[in-house]
């Protein structure tokens, strides 16, 4: 399919919906370079066809806020119990990602939920984060990334760094992973 291509009239529909469903994943920074080649790659579709994008689990379920690690323990009803990404070995050794984002945050004065939350804000206008939360103060938090203003060395200092960081775990079981179809 070529640029001229995806924005035509013509553009079946079922073709869409298995272009939009290739485009449907977690781009959040807990997999900045799969989130990166996905901004890139389902750009022209979506910026022509003019579709939004909501990236899944924006703050990596939780982990990029910087108030999880190894020793954190989840209610027996949590999901992540059961998601490799949230081992107590992977989060220790995932927690550079973290670190990483607790130092832009400090010269900032952010919180690293709220840089998570800004790069994915910065990447396009129609990439909009909706964070989860049970706690009125995180929504007040979370909302503050809309004030945070990263600049292009920021974002640059950003990917560099994390594009180093090996993420450790898978980001679902393997029986869930085959049903996303990727
Ligand atoms: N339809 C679906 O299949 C589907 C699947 C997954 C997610 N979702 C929805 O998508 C939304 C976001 O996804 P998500 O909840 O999976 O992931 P997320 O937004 O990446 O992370 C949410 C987690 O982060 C915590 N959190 C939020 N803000 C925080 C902050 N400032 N500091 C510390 N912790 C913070 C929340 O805990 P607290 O509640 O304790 O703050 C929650 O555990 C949710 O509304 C969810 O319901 C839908």
């Amino acid at each position: 399919m070529t640029p001229s291509t995806v924005g035509s009239p013509q553009l079946p529909i079922l073709l869409l919906i298995h272009l939009q469903a290739e485009r449907i994943s977690e781009t959040a920074l807990g997999d900045i370079r799969g989130g990166i080649d996905h901004i890139h790659t389902g750009r022209i579709a979506l910026e022509e066809l003019g579709i939004g994008f909501i990236p899944f689990s924006p703050l990596g379920k939780g982990f990029l806020t910087g108030k999880i690690d190894e020793r954190t323990t989840f209610d027996s009803s949590d999901f992540r119990n059961i998601v490799p990404r949230f081992t107590p070995e992977n989060r220790k050794a995932n927690l550079a990602l973290v670190d990483l984002l607790a130092g832009i945050a400090g010269r900032k004065r952010a919180t690293p939920a709220q840089i998570a939350l800004a790069w994915l804000l910065a990447q396009k206008p129609w990439i909009v984060p909706i964070p989860g939360t049970t706690k009125q103060h995180r929504l007040e938090e979370n909302i503050g990334a809309a004030a945070i203003e990263l600049t292009s060395d920021d974002l640059r200092e950003i990917e560099n760094a994390a594009s180093q960081v090996t993420v450790h775990g898978a980001r679902y079981p393997e029986q869930l992973e085959q049903l996303t179809g990727r």
